[in-house]
């Protein structure tokens, strides 16, 4: 596996390429990304993979500085799983100068759920993410690149914007990788204290009660059935930012449509002590 710092380094080593393969990340790489890394190698003639800890995503009180940074555990992580090529970019090389042009992607689906509660937030990801694929992409025919599903929003919003700007490439979402008790994998995970650990899996549990009852009450009961999950999360210490029913479509709420008309999705974001989890489940 070749490891470059510079865009420069990163397009040589892909000259020869046709269509490319690539899985964005943050680094402190878990079995979710490799998953992903496993995924993408069948899909293009190169594997990419980068590492990146992307601040226009971070809200100033967010975890930007704390954030996990641990480049040789991953690369070879990386190597194992038949990683071709990691681009590792020092802040100044992606953003050698403020980075005033953004990508402000479509409000009706990036300021609700998690654009509501870390406002900015797709502005910052769609921002890097466009770089990030002309880095990676510029000058060839098609492309691919993988994002797990448990950012569901994230996967809708890059596959929107790919759309927008014509892009050649294909959007493939990941199925979220669980621990044995079914948390969601996640970086972030290694904040938690042995008991949060333990108790971080009541979110996926609460979702699946969630859609359970959706399934049996219908949606025109939703607003009642979001409110008393997202109760019972807060009785058990969580302070729950959402726990919704939406439209897998288009992430809207479902209205009067008989159940089964759209497929649906519950998704939920919940702080359990210093730590914000999100997880979604498609039912
Ligand atoms: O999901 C992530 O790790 C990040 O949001 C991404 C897509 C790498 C952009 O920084």
């Amino acid at each position: 596996m070749h490891i470059v710092h510079t865009i420069a380094d990163l397009r040589q080593q892909l000259a020869a390429y046709q269509r490319p393969a690539f899985v964005p990340t943050m680094g402190n790489l878990h079995d979710g990304h490799i998953a992903l890394v496993k995924q993408a190698r069948a899909m293009g003639d190169v594997t990419v993979s980068s590492i990146f800890v992307n601040r226009l995503q971070f809200a100033p009180h967010e975890d930007f500085d704390s954030y996990p940074r641990t480049l040789d555990a991953d690369a070879e992580r990386l190597k194992e799983a038949g990683c071709n090529v990691l681009f590792a970019p020092r802040e100044k090389e992606l953003y050698p100068e403020p980075q005033t042009y953004k990508v402000h992607p479509a409000s009706e689906l990036s300021d609700i759920l998690e654009g509501h509660f870390r406002p900015g937030f797709f502005i910052g990801v769609s921002t890097v993410v466009l770089k990030l694929f002309s880095c990676v992409f510029a000058g060839k025919p098609e492309g691919v690149a993988a994002f797990g599903k448990k950012d569901y929003q994230q996967v809708m919003v890059v596959r929107r914007m790919v759309q927008q700007f014509a892009l050649p490439i294909e959007i493939v979402g990941g199925e979220t990788q669980r621990a044995a008790d079914g948390l969601a994998l996640s970086s972030r995970n290694s904040y938690l204290s042995p008991a949060e650990r333990l108790e971080a899996v009541q979110l996926s549990k609460a979702l699946q009660a969630l859609g359970e009852a959706a399934r049996k009450a219908g949606v025109a009961d939703l607003p009642a059935l979001e409110a008393k999950a997202m109760q019972a999360l807060a009785r058990r210490g969580w302070k729950p930012d959402y726990l919704t029913v939406r439209r897998r479509t288009d992430l809207l709420t479902p209205q009067n449509e008989p159940l089964g008309s759209h497929p649906l999705v519950v998704l939920g974001a919940a702080k359990l002590g210093m730590t914000r989890l999100i997880d979604n489940i498609e039912i």
